[in-house]
């Protein structure tokens, strides 16, 4: 009997035992062709030599020193390397162990942030239905997927929600994607009017919304005007690429695709890549300097942040996307990806929308592709599929509450950035098999 308490308490689950390349090899030897990264994590597979070597030095050297006595080399040299080719004016690093703590941390930092520089009655934050941002009380009460909250909504701290920026189910007939993206965009100052724009401290945002609404690209010039709405305002623009960031989308930045800088952007799956738990925030010059000039002591801090072999292995993952150009086969594999979805799902009867941008790809199920009408929850057919997938020899992330937050599923892609063709046309062969038997 196992004594691991697991996530599915009626379900037992294969036990993995190595990796190799984008494939996980379970006890019994069955390969899994990886084509979600777990959720969005393992962008460099599961057998990267590079990585694993500097693990291993790294831990031989100098395991660990805590944060509040020493710096120490790797987290200085990742730092470094993520600042090189950031958007505007972040010039600073704090670490974090994974995407929920660190979007806490953040969160923190931009309270503390204002009662630095003398507006304490800035508490509040603004969000988006339909997003993720981790499953911490506070990384929780700014996330908007009704489905998740529900449980613990006595715990959570009040935060707006607007609308996300979701064309294939908001956008009317009579305008276009500029038009729409602008409408939604516009919900910000609608709500910033209504609650105080002196109270507000941030807007909470994925970039390319993720693991809840399913690789939603928001609509050219949507960021614009959120970033023209927060500097109006004196609001922070807080972009969360946990998920999307790091080369996912075909770009290290994905805020860059966009062409807006963030005063706080968070990043963490493929940071260490799955081979450590590390997370990070870069952070715009003037909050840094707003802290050090006032208490000069962030009001914060975790045991393992900055851990020395966390950051080693974030850094030879960062050189590995770098040398081997991989985010230029996110690209080009994710073209590849889009186009032989859309050939063999294009016309499913119960394939709504195909969409996202790089190898953040998601398939959106509807029971009528006419009206865009989801499954009944009760089926929990975003199980099945991953269930299915599995005995296929597949692992694809799906989700469910798509399209508002209680109703919906969608199955999310996201393969390592090192992929070929030929896994290309084995994930979606094989996704066909799974949707066929499924649906
Ligand atoms: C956009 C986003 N933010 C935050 C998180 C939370 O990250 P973690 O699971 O590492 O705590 C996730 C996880 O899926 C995510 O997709």
């Amino acid at each position: 009997m196992s004594h691991v308490f697991p996530r599915f308490a009626n379900i037992e689950f294969p036990v993995a035992v190595k990796g190799d390349g984008p494939y996980i090899i379970d006890r019994q030897g069955r390969r899994y062709l990886d084509a979600c990264g777990g959720a969005g994590i393992s962008c460099l597979g599961h057998s990267e030599p590079a990585v694993i070597k500097a693990i291993q030095d790294q831990v031989a050297r100098l395991k660990f020193a805590y944060t509040m006595f020493y710096n120490n080399e790797p987290a200085e040299a990742l730092a470094d390397d993520l600042i090189s080719d950031a958007p505007a004016g972040l010039t600073r690093v704090f670490y974090g162990c994974g995407g929920s703590e660190q979007m806490d941390g953040t969160l923190k930092l931009a309270r503390q942030y204002f009662v630095d520089i003398g507006e304490p009655q800035r508490t509040r934050f603004i969000a988006r239905r339909q997003s993720y941002h981790g499953g911490t009380l506070g990384s929780l009460s700014v996330g908007g997927h009704l489905k998740r909250r529900e449980l613990y909504r006595p715990l959570l701290a009040e935060a707006e929600h607007i609308s996300p920026c979701y064309a294939y189910r908001g956008q009317r007939e009579d305008e276009t994607e500029e038009e729409y993206g602008l409408r939604v965009a516009n919900e910000l100052e609608e709500t910033l009017l209504k609650v105080a724009p002196e109270t507000v401290i941030g807007f909470v945002a994925e970039t390319v919304g993720g693991a809840t609404a399913g690789c939603i690209p928001p609509t050219p010039g949507y960021f614009k005007r959120i970033r023209e709405i927060c500097d109006e305002y004196g609001v922070l623009l807080i972009l969360d690429e946990v998920m999307c960031g790091l080369g996912r989308t075909g770009a290290r930045w994905a805020c860059d695709q966009e062409g807006v800088a963030p005063d706080l952007l968070v990043v963490a799956k493929g940071l260490g890549a799955g081979y450590q738990p590390i997370s990070a925030t870069l952070v715009a010059d003037k909050i840094f300097a707003a802290i050090r000039d006032a208490s000069g002591f962030f009001m914060h801090g975790h045991s393992y942040q900055a851990h020395a072999v966390a950051c080693a292995a974030a850094l030879a993952v960062q050189r590995v996307i770098r040398e081997q150009n991989l985010i230029a086969n996110v690209r080009e594999q994710g073209e590849l990806l889009k186009r032989l979805l859309e050939a063999r799902f294009g016309d499913h009867p119960h394939v709504g929308d195909i969409r996202g941008r790089g190898l953040f790809l998601a398939l959106e199920l509807v029971k009528d592709r006419g009206t865009k009408e989801p499954f009944d929850p009760a089926l929990g057919l975003w199980l099945k599929v991953m269930l299915k997938g599995m005995e296929f020899g597949l692992m694809c992330y799906p989700g469910n509450g798509t399209a508002d937050g209680t109703r919906g599923d969608h199955v999310l892609l996201a393969p390592p950035f090192n992929i070929n063709s030929s896994h290309v046309e084995e994930i979606v062969e094989k996704l066909a098999l799974t949707l066929d038997s499924v649906l």
